[in-house]
């Protein structure tokens, strides 16, 4: 049936208008392994709702959009559905976007930008297929701009990377002596288990192996994966592996101090060992029969050796050494920052060998623009002495890397008194260094 004679008369600045409003909602969702999305539904009388994506596993832009536009009592058989990407036309978890358009009788589409992802496009043919009128290239630049890293990844056939690092004031990550459990406070550690939850694999170093034996497990509070912030995959109930990893269920939880109940919906992130050495026998890492080990240099044969394996978010939690190579090479999508309000002096920096000699190289970033995310920025106070001894005496044979382990914690009124600064940024584009792109040998 040709629907195009339903598709209501739009100026161009009408729809430059709606898909603003679009990609202002494609901005509240969380960035990782799916793109940001939104979506915008415009009525015959001029009423605009939206909706956008959570999440994988949960409703697709589109499908929220209509269901929004629906319980506002709007003709979706009369309305132009705006789209800040192209409808998928795969079955995924969700089913193909374009077969929910064409099933509800939307007569136009506007689309900002295609589908880089061969796996989900066609949807702009499915929908013209099925009589549609498919208008495209609307704010493309702004809609490819929101997702600039996403689209690079996917183009670069390598995971998205969000890098976490965990700091003092003066940037450091370790005290002289390597001790590092734990600069940052209980609730850092417990939103670091969140994004873990979130990712399909958590990297570090073979030095981080040797000097924490960390599990790379995750193990978030009940509340963190049932927010939109850390809960992709449990708000999906698509986790087959839940709670599967080893030890999973058995830690005595995630900074915050309480322990799951029960297994939770979520799937393990696989562990990843980055670097020649070989793993400690009996380490954590040795004993889990998932733990991949990298054993190269070269950050881009590591990322696609990842991407082969299936894995499209990989979280790096450390060292200085790996995370100085991934920015080096442009490679990270993403930066979360905790930093503590303590001091530590002579210790080990968050980053090595990043390759910046002058200030005219330096790594250039922007504050990530996002909402959904839940983003935490506390101004530092002074701490009562007690909160120092806190760090000194965790004990480190329970160690984890960092941020998020389950050695003993400081104790929770810490936070309140002492809370840590969260910060997200992402690549400044504006800015390209120099010795990015080059591969390690
Ligand atoms: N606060 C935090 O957030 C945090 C997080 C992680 C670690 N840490 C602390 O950081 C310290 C460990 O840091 P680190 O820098 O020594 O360890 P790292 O970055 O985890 O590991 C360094 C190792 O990575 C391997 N590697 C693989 N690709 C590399 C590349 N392109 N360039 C350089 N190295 C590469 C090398 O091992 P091979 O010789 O095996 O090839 C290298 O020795 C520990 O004290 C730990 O407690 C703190």
């Amino acid at each position: 049936m040709d629907r195009s004679a339903l598709s209501q008369t739009i100026t161009h600045s009408s729809m430059l208008a709606a898909m603003d409003v679009a990609l202002v909602a494609a901005r509240r969702g969380i960035r990782g392994a799916n793109p940001l999305v939104g979506a915008a539904v415009l009525d015959a009388d001029g009423t605009l709702v939206t909706g956008h994506h959570r999440g994988a596993g949960t409703p697709h832009a589109e499908a929220d959009a209509m269901s929004a536009a629906r319980a506002a009592g709007i003709d979706l058989t009369r309305a132009t559905v705006f789209v800040t990407l192209e409808p998928c036309s795969h079955h995924g978890r969700t089913g193909p976007c374009a077969d929910l358009l064409v099933d509800a009788g939307v007569p136009h589409v506007v689309i900002a930008v295609a589908d880089p992802n061969p796996a989900a496009a066609g949807g702009a043919a499915r929908l013209r297929a099925a009589g549609t009128t498919v208008t495209t290239g609307v704010r493309e630049a702004e809609a490819r701009a929101v997702n600039a890293r996403w689209l690079r990844a996917v183009g670069e056939r390598r995971p998205y990377v969000t890098l976490k690092i965990a700091q003092s004031l003066d940037g450091r990550i370790a005290a002289a002596d390597g001790t590092s459990q734990w600069i940052t406070s209980p609730a850092s550690r417990a939103r670091v288990h969140a994004l873990r939850a979130r990712v399909d694999a958590v990297l570090v170093g073979t030095g981080t192996a040797h000097a924490d034996d960390p599990r790379l497990t995750a193990r978030p509070t009940p509340e963190a994966v049932q927010s939109p912030d850390a809960g992709e995959r449990s708000a999906a109930g698509t986790g087959s592996q839940a709670g599967a990893g080893p030890e999973a269920g058995a830690d005595s939880e995630a900074g915050a101090g309480s322990a799951p109940a029960s297994p939770l919906p979520f799937t393990q992130p696989v562990p990843v060992a980055w670097g020649m050495r070989d793993l400690a026998p009996g380490s954590h890492l040795a004993r889990d029969p998932r733990t991949v080990h990298l054993r190269t240099r070269d950050p881009h044969e590591a990322l696609e050796t990842l991407h082969a394996q299936g894995i499209q978010h990989v979280l790096v939690e450390g060292g200085a050494h790996v995370a100085g190579a991934l920015i080096r090479s442009d490679l990270v999508d993403e930066l979360e920052v905790h930093i503590a309000p303590v001091l530590l002096g002579d210790g080990l920096p968050g980053l090595a060998d990043l390759g910046v000699t002058t200030l005219s190289e330096a790594v250039r970033w922007l504050p990530d623009d996002t909402t959904g995310d839940a983003l935490l920025t506390e101004a530092c106070v002074p701490s009562a002495p007690s909160s120092d001894a806190d760090i000194h005496s965790a004990p480190s044979s329970d160690a984890d890397a960092h941020s998020a382990g389950t050695a003993t914690s400081p104790p929770a009124s810490q936070d309140a008194r002492n809370p840590d600064t969260l910060l997200r940024f992402i690549p400044d584009t504006r800015h390209s260094h120099p010795t990015a792109h080059t591969k390690d040998s």
